[in-house]
């Protein structure tokens, strides 16, 4: 039930929190230690190499899940869009291991990938919010995301819920492997957490954000390098599917190579600065559009402000900072689109689970 809020969207955005707090909690064991299922880690241990399918948000979490696994885990993961992995599967490794990543475990076209995987005799694992959703049967093993139901057709709080389970799965594994970490990631999600909840208390700055820069616009492009690459395209996808504005994201150091040629006078560019080793890089990018008449709104990170920022995001460990960064965006995109006029709920044309390929 969306109790008192006006739509499920803001609901399960608010739900962020505790959300992170419920999968701390649920992948702890009773010394408190972060831990999965030792055939799950065996799994990842035995595998060269990992492929991650999924489509739309999940596929975004795929892209960051990857960090994870590479930084920390040391393990090799290609990403792929599920429908086109059914008909372009690359040469695969000798030992691949895939994983599924579906907020409702019912996306058909991770389905054909799933069975084709299975047919080879390979094995999967499947990471959902749906206890019992066709891929989590399907598959060998399941990760459970514990988001409780999302009603929304944009996805928030599965992205956000599949990112700390993908961090969980890539530090369980780097231990097992003795590769230790610098840094405790329970305490780190507990502070994603607090942190969470502070962006989620800023809506009528994000509000602010969305009337200045997205009342009329026919089109906005978020830009970002590394990880904030793949928050913006995440922020490009939930602002379109509900805005109906064309919104696409791009890396920074690609604009150059053609899209920098959109830019007009006024051109809303949401830009993400969260990472110090490419904060000049993005800078620089940021005064390329504006040069062009570009109307920027760049989010950054504590620390790596820069006067004339619009929305600062309080510290946190650099890796995290996609589940906090997301929050500002899904809230812009859910205000662009009330005061649009569009059903924020439930979108044109969209559905929320994609059970044809
Ligand atoms: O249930 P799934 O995670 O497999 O769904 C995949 C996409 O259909 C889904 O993420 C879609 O892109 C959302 N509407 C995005 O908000």
């Amino acid at each position: 039930e969306k109790g008192t809020y006006p739509h499920y969207m803001l609901k399960e955005i608010d739900e962020q929190p505790l959300v992170m707090r419920r999968i701390i909690e649920k992948y702890r064991n009773e010394n408190g230690e972060l831990s999965i299922d030792s055939h799950i880690i065996e799994s990842v241990n035995d595998a060269d190499r990992i492929y991650i399918i999924a489509a739309g948000t999940s596929y975004h979490a795929g892209l960051v899940g990857k960090q994870f696994m590479e930084n920390w885990a040391k393990i090799p993961v290609e990403v792929h869009i599920a429908s086109e992995f059914s008909y372009n599967m690359p040469l695969l490794s000798e030992k691949p291991l895939f994983v599924f990543i579906s907020q409702s475990g019912e996306t058909a076209d991770s389905r054909a990938v799933l069975v084709q995987v299975k047919q080879k005799g390979y094995k999967a694992l499947t990471i959902t919010n749906v206890p019992g959703s066709t891929l989590s049967r399907e598959a060998d093993y399941t990760l459970l995301l514990h988001a409780g139901p999302e009603i929304a057709v944009a996805s928030t709080k599965a992205y956000t819920a599949q990112l700390a389970v993908l961090a969980i799965l890539a530090a369980v594994t780097a231990q097992g492997k003795d590769l230790s970490l610098q840094f405790d990631l329970t305490k780190e999600l507990g502070i994603v957490a607090n942190t969470m909840e502070v962006l989620c208390g800023q809506k009528e700055e994000m509000e602010k954000i969305a009337r200045e820069y997205l009342i009329t616009t026919r089109n906005c492009f978020f830009i970002g390098r590394s990880v904030d690459y793949y928050v913006g395209l995440e922020g490009a996808l939930k602002l379109k599917e509900i805005s109906y504005i064309q919104a696409e994201g791009f890396a920074g150091g690609e604009l150059k190579h053609g899209t920098i040629a959109l830019i007009e006078d006024g051109t809303p560019i949401i830009a993400l600065a969260t990472q110090e080793h490419v904060n000049l890089g993005i800078r620089g990018n940021v005064k390329e559009v504006v040069a062009r008449g570009a109307n920027p709104c760049i989010i950054s990170m504590k620390g790596l402000e820069e006067e004339g920022d619009r929305f600062i995001i309080p510290a946190l460990h650099e890796a995290l900072s996609p589940l906090a960064s997301v929050i500002p965006l899904q809230l812009i995109s859910y205000y662009a689109a009330l005061h649009r006029g569009c059903d924020v709920d439930k979108p044109r044309n969209l559905a929320k689970s994609v059970t044809v390929e």
